[in-house]
């Protein structure tokens, strides 16, 4: 038995949408609230089976964690203790990794099972191991598991080769109690960086140039405290309501949202034809001028077009007239949504890394597969689109990342429901 969603295509969006918490953010928010010694409040949690798994994993370290309301998690580690992380949840996620660098930092030892995670083509972690080495620990693999240590860790000058989101938040903690100064150079400078380097500071450590590609971190001597935190909005949610809107509204109000964060993605849509309003926390879609126009785009990191935006905007891209042409530069195999919009009846020829979008095509719909988060975002936007009902498998997928999803899509006017299947 499994649990499907489906959705019937074709129903005029309408109304106005309220984007969550970043669900980037908070998967590191969480292990970075373990830095401390006292409690934490942040607020805006979105309620996404991420954050469910990243819950038993502070509880396996006997971290106190209360929901205080629906957005609002306390996390109290008082009395923590620094156990191996060595259960299934370990496997549910990426972020999971995080933990290596928060147990590294705070403890001088982290031993940790091989995380989880979309499988996007390979996604090594070596940067973020060389950044532990570099401030003085030792790594070893042994048994699926990572073990790290250091009798004392050190501040160092790190180079990323690639400006890694998970490596520079990873390293960014472990050296926030490091001896003397840290600068992280090529840093990503992702806005989800920011808020973690905004948490700590506000936790008591020293992190400046957050937001450049220049990170300096200079190690704590007092253990870090409490404070309360608000979580920034979702720039990947925001986008995937306002491709849905670009795809089927007329006048649509996606709030709740920081628009500089997803600028590259604004200008993309307007060169294809969609018309839009952008205000200091909203965009608002009005549908599009005639017929959508072709388009190329290049992933990057940010600010560049965003990899995590790529799988839903090629879902709008089929209805655009003759060839869009979209390469990734982040994760090159990123393409197999492709493969099940092509079920849907889109015209797609995948040549890693890029993907030829041959449109406008009709799309209908069928059964499909999420293979991982995104691919279920851009067939969630196919079967907006679609003529009859699509069939997603494999949900959990989505439910990892996208908060409210069912109750958000009805309340614009979509026909989309869940059914348990054989
Ligand atoms: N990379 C390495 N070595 C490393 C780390 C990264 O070669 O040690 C490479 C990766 O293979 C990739 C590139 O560097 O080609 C960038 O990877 P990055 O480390 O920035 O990605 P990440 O931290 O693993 C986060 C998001 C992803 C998002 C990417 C890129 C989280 C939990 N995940 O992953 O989000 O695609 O940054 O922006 O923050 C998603 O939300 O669907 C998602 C996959």
């Amino acid at each position: 038995m499994e649990e499907v969603i489906k959705i019937e295509g074709g129903h005029r969006l309408h109304g106005t949408v309220r984007i969550s918490g970043s669900k980037n953010s908070t998967v590191a928010l969480i292990p970075a609230c373990v830095l401390g010694n006292a409690p934490v409040t942040i607020y805006g949690v979105p309620n996404i089976s991420d954050v469910k798994s990243l819950t038993v994993l502070l509880r396996e370290l006997n971290v106190e964690v209360k929901q205080l309301d629906e957005e609002t998690l306390y996390i109290d580690p008082t009395h923590m203790e620094n156990t191996p992380m060595v259960s299934n949840a370990v496997s549910k996620l990426r972020a999971s990794y995080y933990f290596m660098g928060a147990l590294l930092g705070k403890y001088g030892h982290a031993q940790i099972k091989m995380p989880g995670g979309c499988y996007l083509g390979p996604r090594p972690i070596d940067l973020h191991l060389k950044g532990f080495e570099a401030l003085g620990a030792t790594v070893k693999y042994e048994h699926g598991c990572y073990i790290l240590h250091a009798d004392e860790l050190v501040g160092n000058r790190i180079f990323l080769d690639i400006p890694s989101v998970g490596a520079t938040i990873n390293i960014m903690m472990a050296a926030v109690y490091a001896k003397g100064r840290t600068v992280i150079e090529n840093a990503a400078r992702e806005p989800e960086i920011i808020d973690i380097a905004t948490l700590l500071n506000k936790m008591g450590a020293r992190i400046t140039g957050m937001g450049t590609s220049t990170l300096t971190i200079d190690g704590s001597v007092q253990p870090l405290k409490g404070c309360f935190h608000e979580i920034i909005p979702d720039r990947i949610e925001a986008a995937t309501y306002i491709i849905m809107a670009a795809a089927m509204a007329d006048d649509m109000v996606i709030e709740n949202i920081i628009p500089q964060h997803i600028e590259a993605i604004l200008m993309k849509l307007e060169e294809i034809g969609i018309k839009m309003k952008v205000g200091t926390d909203f965009v608002q879609i009005y549908g599009r001028e005639g017929e959508l126009r072709p388009t190329e785009i290049l992933t990057k990191p940010y600010p560049g077009f965003a990899t995590d935006v790529q799988q839903p905007f090629t879902a709008l891209l089929t209805q655009a007239k003759g060839q869009s042409i979209v390469t990734e530069t982040i994760y090159t195999e990123r393409f197999k949504h492709c493969y099940e919009l092509n079920k849907m009846g889109a015209d797609i020829d995948v040549r890693i890394p890029s993907g030829f979008i041959n449109g406008s095509t009709p799309l209908s719909g069928t059964s499909v597969v999420a293979t991982d988060l995104r691919c279920g975002a851009a067939l969630v936007v196919a079967g907006l689109m679609a003529d009859g009902i699509t069939e997603i498998h494999d949900v959990y997928h989505i439910d990892r990342g996208y908060d409210h999803l069912d109750e958000k899509l009805r309340s614009l006017g979509a026909v989309f429901w869940r059914e348990t299947v054989e």
